[in-house]
């Protein structure tokens, strides 16, 4: 992006402030670091906090409930397979999935994406077939793909971006052809925050007769999500990049595809019968769920997904919006700043950002002095710092419980932080 005069959209904020919705909800934003500075916690797209209810729901069910699910005659086992399985319900209902065996408990965004790459892979795909990624990827929708292409001999093909940081959609166009099998996309970048036209890339491949898998990772926190409307294959989010528990995600999958694509891993809960010549295996979604499932860890997922349904995507979306123009013309204000990716009109809440020849990660540790945490690196996307011609970038993101002051203090240590260099 260039330096020019971006206008905030001057939403007033309907989200309560950081005393409301902010400290009072999750304690850890009001921890103060290096016994000095007030936390700014800037790095949400790595992860977000927790909201209490989310935390005191699991310690509820490790001292009340727990015990194993879908195995046990007895109370425990049967209340806690409740709990887990209402908490599948209110992830189908929050993706607006048409049933709730359409609805996969992984350990998070990448291996939803792994499930996919290699029972659909092994399923359908074969040496010389294609899948249709784009420059933008996370590591995990690509060397994902690249072990289906060591074991099957399938090939990568890449969408290209502009320099601006959106998808070049009419090179996506030229990418199909007879050997196209599946196209792999972000929805949102985790680098350059760009949300991505899904319902075109989805109506595109659909034209051609191919399935889409869309990474949500960094979608579902802040905007909503209706997979039957956008019509996607497969869609796969993490809980922990929605103010859940770590070690939980979700993979979505029409029930078409889930049905005729072989189990990702072989164990207990995933069969039907099992001997030594022959195992049958589960009905959806338990095909794909081999072992003890995370169930007190669903259960902080669907107290998470009520919090955010509670305060709304309107208001999130609002809010965000506002913080990020802000964020983005305060920013420019300084020297030598340069930010990746679109305008915000295509700029979601994460912003990967240069300043003058200073290293981001001499920028990320000075500013963690200050009590700003961000993220330096390349963010799990080497390709396309490639492409934009970078080793790294510090990356500011925002969750809904971030204000103007955050950004004013952001500002602030990378005003002092330039001062040194
Ligand atoms: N994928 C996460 C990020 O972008 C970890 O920070």
């Amino acid at each position: 992006m260039e330096k020019k005069d971006i206008q905030s959209t001057k939403v007033t904020s309907p989200l309560p402030t950081r005393e409301g919705l902010g400290v009072g909800l999750f304690p850890i934003l009001g921890k103060v670091i290096y016994g000095k500075y007030p936390l700014v916690y800037l790095d949400n797209a790595a992860t977000t906090q927790k909201p209490r209810q989310v935390v005191e729901a699991m310690t509820e069910e490790y001292y009340n409930v727990n015990a194993n699910v879908h195995r046990g005659v007895h109370f425990l086992s049967q209340q806690a397979t409740e709990l887990h399985e209402a908490s599948r319900e209110t992830v189908r209902r929050f993706l607006g999935a048409g049933s709730a065996a359409e609805i996969v408990f992984t350990r998070g965004t990448t291996e939803s994406i792994n499930l996919v790459a290699s029972c659909f892979g092994q399923a359908f795909m074969k040496e010389g077939d294609e899948v249709i990624l784009s420059e933008m990827e996370h590591h995990s929708n690509i060397v994902s793909w690249q072990l289906l292409q060591a074991r099957q001999g399938i090939r990568l093909r890449v969408v290209p971006i502009t320099d601006d940081g959106r998808l070049q959609m009419d090179a996506y166009e030229k990418l199909f052809n007879e050997r196209t099998r599946i196209v792999s996309i972000t929805h949102v970048s985790n680098v350059l925050g760009t949300v991505n036209p899904i319902k075109d890339i989805i109506r595109i491949a659909h034209e051609h007769g191919v399935p889409v898998l869309i990474d949500g990772a960094q979608s579902t926190p802040h905007m909503a999500v209706d997979v039957q409307d956008l019509d996607c294959d497969f869609f796969a989010f993490s809980g922990h990049k929605i103010y859940g528990p770590t070690g939980i995600g979700v993979l979505y999958g029409k029930e078409k595809w889930l049905d005729c694509i072989p189990p990702y891993m072989g164990g207990g809960e995933m069969i039907k019968t099992v001997s030594f010549e022959k195992t049958t295996f589960n009905e959806l979604p338990y095909k794909f769920e081999a072992g003890t499932p995370d169930y007190v860890a669903s259960t902080g997922l669907a107290r998470a997904l009520d919090f955010v349904s509670s305060v709304g995507f309107d208001a999130i979306e609002a809010h965000e919006r506002d913080l990020t123009a802000y964020a983005m013309q305060r920013l420019m204000e300084i020297e030598g700043m340069k930010i990746f990716g679109p305008d915000i009109e295509e700029h979601d809440a994460v912003i990967s950002f240069q300043v003058g020849n200073i290293h981001h990660l001499d920028m990320g540790t000075l500013l963690d002095r200050l009590g700003i945490a961000v993220r330096t690196g390349h963010h799990c996307a080497e390709p396309l710092m490639r492409r934009l011609g970078i080793e790294g970038t510090c990356r500011a993101s925002f969750a809904l419980y971030n204000t103007r002051e955050d950004v004013d203090a952001l500002v602030a240590g990378i005003q002092r932080v330039s001062m040194m260099f």
